[in-house]
């Protein structure tokens, strides 16, 4: 969560900073602050409580900050509440140290106690203060410089941490640290960039440099050396950023996620030729990232992530088990990295992540590992921890994903997902080459079809204007449909807060149904022929106690519209497939509630895009 930047060239660094802290705003919002030097000059230190907004305001864009280097960040709160005072950059008292710092320190409390014993002051709540305030202890006590310092810095604290430092002593240099938390470094011709993630710096550079755990770099203008804990130079190799500048900006939306919504057409496409690699219908070891004899070795696959992601997991467990009748558990990466349990060591475990930053994935990442398990990961961002750390990767192409509620990743890793099903159902003698085949040329009328239903949009507009004062909404549906309903709760109670509830239908009448009242929304998700009577009946329960009745369908299920107050179609697939079509309407609704209720769609409260903590 929270967003650095950090510039140091020979251009005013502020509106830099500024640009950089508009593109991480998806990562946290209830604060900003810069730190911007001239030359040898002190700091200036410019805060501000609430959206960037009122930064950028506070500094007129930046123009009124005198200075080439600086950093910047943007928060979302752990330690502390939003505040002008707990936000960063915070800095010593003499004005020494100044930092911005993404992560938690997870031994705040016992360093600060000693730095309080040693006659350091603190003014804020923040764990950051800390980090800085020993960092300057370090390099006082030591006087070995500023990687010293950080590295002495390193080994004393726990937790997860991005830092970037200036030193009083050392003008125009910024001084990084990483531990866990996302990090990189762009350096072009006299200038050098540090961001929390790619987008932000991508207007000036595609030149990127990825520092890794547990070293530190020292950024000047147009160089970065990198060291490890021991002080030591680490060679590094730069890398070329592939994302485009216009995918990271809105192109005419209103909203990112509404662009993001429209992009997935194209992102479906893209992911599919990856998986090709090359091929017309056939899916690759080298597309998908993983051999079909590890594949038809595998005793079970785990599936594991958070969020959206983990409702990926939920959807491509039906498929994968049907198409390649291979047992899978799909698990909540919280949960997972803290169970003792047997570990099959012959499984293969599957992490699904947008950001490839999430902690408790990573987390849970690293546990498989340890077991010897073999990982893939199902990753939206190259040179993203999870990516680097697992076995092998499938890329889904998405390309950035600003919007915090999560539309075209999800649906990208989804078709990644039905890939792996496919390649393992015909690596397995589960089915025919043929027939895998044949999916692929299912999957490649996704594209198409998403369209349509896009088309449909004014529709859900309208109906979201009429249903939009509502407090609860309830999704059910049964096998992939209950996967689908996760989401479109999620999508909905995320981003327009109405409460929403997902629920396999068959499990109403344990409890929910008692919430039932007159006019309560019921969003019911049907798209399993075998299913849809079943789902029906649940549904006719609940429209008997006052329920009004949305219902989700693919064209030919033409039932659903006898029993429902208002019906949703999607084109007709093959129902494995299905959930790629109808979450779309439900990404739509969530986002149409979110417009009508007057809420910041792209940034819900206290929501962060990228979670790097527990
Ligand atoms: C956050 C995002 C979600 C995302 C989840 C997992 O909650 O808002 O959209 O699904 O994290 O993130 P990941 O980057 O691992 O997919």
């Amino acid at each position: 969560m929270c967003g650095i930047v950090g510039f140091t060239g020979t251009k005013k660094a502020a509106p830099v900073l500024l640009n950089g802290l508009e593109k991480l705003e998806y990562r946290g919002y209830d604060s900003s602050g810069i730190a911007v030097r001239d030359g040898e000059n002190n700091p200036v230190v410019i805060k501000a409580k609430g959206k960037l907004e009122a930064l950028v305001e506070k500094t007129n864009g930046g123009e009124t900050v005198v200075g080439s280097c600086g950093i910047g960040h943007t928060r979302w709160a752990t330690h502390g509440e939003p505040s002008e005072t707990n936000a960063h950059p915070h800095v010593t008292a003499d004005m020494n140290v100044v930092g911005v710092h993404n992560g938690i320190i997870e031994n705040f409390q016992e360093l600060k106690d000693k730095l309080i014993r040693k006659g350091y002051d603190f003014y804020s709540d923040t764990d950051t203060e800390v980090a800085i305030k020993t960092i300057d202890y370090y390099y006082k006590k030591y006087k070995v410089g500023p990687i010293d310092a950080l590295a002495k810095t390193m080994v004393r604290v726990r937790g997860s941490y991005a830092l970037a430092v200036m030193f009083k002593d050392y003008p125009g240099q910024i001084f990084v640290a990483r531990k866990e938390s996302p990090m990189i470094i762009g350096v072009e011709d006299d200038s050098a960039y540090i961001a929390s993630d790619v987008p932000a710096i991508m207007n000036y550079t595609r030149n990127i440099y990825y520092i890794d755990n547990l070293e530190m770099a020292c950024v000047k203008p147009g160089e970065v050396v990198f060291y490890n804990l021991d002080g030591d130079v680490v060679p590094k190799e730069k890398k070329v950023a592939e994302w485009n500048v216009e995918a990271a900006e809105k192109g005419g939306y209103e909203h990112f996620m509404m662009k993001e919504i429209h992009e997935q057409p194209r992102v479906v496409a893209d992911t599919i030729r990856r998986g090709l690699g090359g091929t017309v219908d056939s899916i690759t070891d080298e597309g998908m990232g993983i051999t079909d004899e590890d594949l038809k070795k595998a005793s079970l696959l785990y599936v594991v992530a958070c969020g959206s992601a983990y409702h990926v997991g939920m959807a491509a467990q039906y498929v994968l088990e049907d198409i390649a009748n291979i047992s899978t558990r799909v698990e909540l990466a919280s949960e997972f990295r803290y169970r003792k349990l047997p570990l099959d060591k012959n499984a293969i475990m599957v992490v699904i992540s947008q950001s490839g930053e999430t902690a408790d994935t990573l987390a849970a990442l690293r546990k498989a590992k340890e077991a010897g398990i073999r990982t893939l990961a199902i990753v939206n961002v190259e040179g993203s921890s999870i990516a680097r750390e697992a076995d092998s990767v499938f890329l889904t192409q998405a390309g950035p994903e600003i919007a915090v509620a999560t539309t075209k990743a999800y649906t990208a890793q989804l078709i990644a997902m039905y890939m792996l099903a496919i390649k393992a159902g015909v690596a397995r003698g589960v089915i025919s080459g043929e027939e895998g085949a044949r999916y692929v040329e299912e999957i490649k009328s996704i594209p198409t079809k998403i369209e349509k239903t896009i088309d449909d949009k004014e529709r859900l507009q309208w109906f979201a204007s009429k249903f939009s004062n509502i407090t609860d909404a309830f999704f059910i549906g049964r096998g992939l449909d209950y996967a689908v309903c996760m989401e479109g709760s999620l999508k909905m109670k995320e981003i327009s807060y109405v409460h929403t509830e997902a629920y396999a239908a068959g499990e109403l009448k344990h409890g929910t149904i008692s919430l039932i009242e007159e006019n309560t929304l019921v969003i019911g998700v049907l798209t399993q022929a075998e299913l849809i009577e079943k789902t029906i009946s649940n549904m006719k329960e609940v429209k008997s106690r006052g329920a009004y009745l949305v219902g989700v369908t693919s064209y030919g299920n033409y039932v659903v519209e006898d029993s429902t107050d208002f019906t949703i179609y999607v084109p007709a697939i093959d129902e494995h497939f299905v959930a790629s079509l109808a979450v779309v309407p439900l990404q739509l609704l969530g986002y149409y509630f979110a417009v009508a209720r007057g809420l910041d769609v792209d940034k819900p409260r206290n929501l962060a895009k990228s979670v790097t903590v527990e």
